[in-house]
């Protein structure tokens, strides 16, 4: 398993290009199975989760052509010959889940593996069967896998999530395309990757209203066409980056960043002193000199709240303010292990239950540490790069999922950053 090297240095500056959305690519490659025309993607990003989508989808029967070293994904799905997700790809990857409803929207049956757990949290998928049962379909669950079948088609119909729910709201919206009638989603998610799939199967000829509100209603149609399609540009990874420069001081651009994306992250990130200048590429984000982080309190909530996803990338930030921060993770149960991982570095951090209590330090000292999922992993890094010597990060596997070249992106604006290829 590479590790990543990363020692303390001095301001960075520079540019970093920010990819398509790993999220909304996750939901928008499965789209493909409602028809049985092409749909591209482009500005896809890069990424070892891309590639495990892509294995299911072929497993399934698509056909996947990656082009322009996998910024293009060309699929088609004209024949659907194997309704199963296998338990081996889905355990690897929870949003397996979403070939789910496009399978059973366009061919009335599909046996998906339930995903299993995660280091974050239980991840039940309850909220996504409630929702395609809303709509006719018949689940039952044995050996591990949801048996579904819809004999007639699905139909279009009412539900309301009991709690926001991406994943969720993605399958019911995907399956509610092709279902006979209309269907109305409540307290549904409004993060920019669902507008972003509503987007996408618009261009396919999907009837869809309401996407980024609380209520999206759909009119059903017999048959969707193909598309081509543009990945939406991911939001995480720009909060993310936009870190860097406020751990080490220095100018960082943003290139493709929009604050629309991520209002409330920048919100907190300028209580905390750092400077956000929207530019004609992106956003410019900059720490001057003598300027301390200032400790803010921090609560994640779904879109358009501060998303959970930046959480632990804030935290480890927090742990150099000047002050006492106090983090509540409010959307899954245990996404606190990098804490363990930051104190080692010499963090103050404090977590009981839901909450974590971070008293700022001067400067984290490098460690050895180890990444326990795709988030916790790059806020070890971050920490790295204004932490005293030299910060291993190991089990980066985590960090390939959803990070394209970090250790290149944050060379090219000075970091002193670089794999390790396990021996
Ligand atoms: C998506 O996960 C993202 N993953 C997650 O990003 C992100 O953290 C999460 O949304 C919240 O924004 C992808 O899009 C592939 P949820 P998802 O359903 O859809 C509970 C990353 O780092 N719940 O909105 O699984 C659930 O346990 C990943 O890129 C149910 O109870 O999240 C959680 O507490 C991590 N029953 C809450 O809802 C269900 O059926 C929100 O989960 C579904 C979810």
């Amino acid at each position: 398993m590479d590790s990543i090297l990363v020692t303390g240095n001095g301001p960075l500056n520079g540019q970093i290009p920010i990819a398509g959305a790993k999220n909304a690519c996750l939901t928008l490659m499965p789209a493909t199975l409602l028809s049985e025309e092409p749909l591209t993607l482009t500005n896809a990003p890069r990424l070892s989760d891309i590639r495990t989508m892509t294995a299911l989808l072929q497993s399934l029967g698509a056909e996947v052509t990656s082009l322009q070293g996998g910024k293009v994904l060309a699929m088609s799905s004209h024949d659907i010959n194997n309704h199963k997700a296998d338990y081996e790809i889905v355990r690897k990857m929870r949003a397996s889940i979403l070939v789910l409803g496009p399978m059973l929207a366009r061919d009335g049956h599909a046996v998906v593996s339930l995903p299993g757990g995660c280091a974050i949290g239980a991840r039940p998928v309850d909220l996504h069967l409630k929702a395609l049962e809303a709509l006719g379909a018949e689940l039952e669950l044995k050996e591990g896998y949801v048996h579904a079948k819809a004999p007639g088609g699905l139909k279009g119909g009412t539900f309301e999530f009991p709690i926001v729910s991406v994943g969720a709201t993605e399958n019911a919206l995907m399956a509610a395309t092709l279902a006979k009638g209309t269907t109305v989603l409540k307290n549904a998610a409004r993060e920019p990757e669902i507008v972003d799939l509503a987007q996408c199967l618009r261009r396919m000829g999907a009837q869809i209203d309401g996407e980024g509100t609380s209520t999206i209603t759909i009119q059903g149609v017999d048959r969707l066409g193909g598309a081509t399609h543009p990945v939406v540009t991911d939001r995480i990874e720009l909060g993310t980056y936009m870190l860097a420069p406020a751990f080490c001081g220095g100018r960082v651009e943003l290139l493709g960043g929009k604050r629309s994306l991520l209002e409330a992250f920048c919100q907190k990130l300028e209580q905390t002193g750092v400077t956000i200048e929207e530019t004609e590429k992106g956003l410019l984000v900059s720490r001057a000199e003598g300027v301390r982080v200032q400790a803010v309190d921090v609560t994640t909530e779904p879109f358009p709240g501060f998303p959970t996803d930046l959480q632990a990338q804030m935290m480890a930030l927090l742990c150099t303010a000047e002050g006492t921060s106090v983090l509540e993770e409010k959307i899954f149960e245990n996404r606190f292990m990098h804490a363990p991982e930051l104190i080692r570095m010499g963090a103050k951090i404090d977590v009981h239950g839901g909450h974590a209590t971070v008293t700022g330090v001067d400067r984290l000292k490098g460690a050895p540490v180890m990444a326990t999922d795709l988030r916790a992993s790059v806020s070890l890094i971050l920490a790295g790069l204004a932490a005293e010597g030299e910060t291993v990060v190991s089990r980066v596997y985590h960090l390939d999922r959803g990070y394209e070249r970090v250790e290149e992106k944050l060379s090219a604006c000075g970091a002193k950053i670089e794999r390790i290829a396990s021996t």
